[in-house]
């Protein structure tokens, strides 16, 4: 097997990446799992998908990723905030320590995705203190924005971190 995506998602934001990701990678010898049923089936090049959640990714990919040895390996996710590099940055970090030293990393890719209605109803109530009211607007403004992802741009870069994945392997 040349290529497998294994993709952990809750409501389905990281499967549309995933699937988009799975689509964008040529020729026949590729397979994609949900991480729930991934019994160890093998392959040259792992796309691992991640929901953010609290900052870093849930135990089952922590598990996984720490499995793979002697592979090329690169991550993908969503989570709810919106473009912010350092954040992304600092999930890439988290999430990258638990690829084995014995791995191939080709990088991450991240972008926005919706959250669960009940997430907005946390922000819905205003604020007296001005610092925590202008930081309540803008966690709202987020939340209403993630609604539209991810969208199809999000999915054109999706397949264009394949490309650049595709092309760092052989280098
Ligand atoms: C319990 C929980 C914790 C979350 N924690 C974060 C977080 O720390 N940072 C963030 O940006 N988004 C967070 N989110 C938002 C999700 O990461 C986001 O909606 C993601 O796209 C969900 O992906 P999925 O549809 O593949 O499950 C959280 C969502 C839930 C339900």
């Amino acid at each position: 097997m040349d290529y497998m995506v294994v993709y952990s998602s809750k409501t389905g934001n990281t499967k549309k990446l995933a699937t988009e990701i799975f689509r964008a990678l040529p020729g026949m010898s590729k397979d994609m799992q949900d991480i729930e049923e991934y019994r160890g089936k093998d392959a040259d090049l792992f796309f691992v998908g991640f929901w953010v959640n609290r900052g870093t990714c849930e135990i089952s990919v922590i598990d996984m990723l720490s499995e793979l040895h002697g592979k090329k390996v690169a991550l993908f996710g969503t989570c709810g905030m919106g473009s912010d590099d350092a954040y992304y940055k600092s999930i890439e970090q988290k999430v990258r320590v638990w690829i084995p030293d014995d791995c191939r990393y080709l990088g991450t890719f991240l972008c926005q995705g919706k959250m669960p209605m009940q997430v907005r109803e946390k922000y819905e109530i205003s604020m007296e203190d001005p610092v925590q009211e202008s930081w309540r607007r803008k966690m709202l403004q987020n939340f209403d924005e993630a609604l539209f992802h991810p969208n199809d741009e999000d999915l054109a870069n999706a397949r264009r971190f394949v490309e650049e994945a595709l092309k760092a392997q052989g280098e």
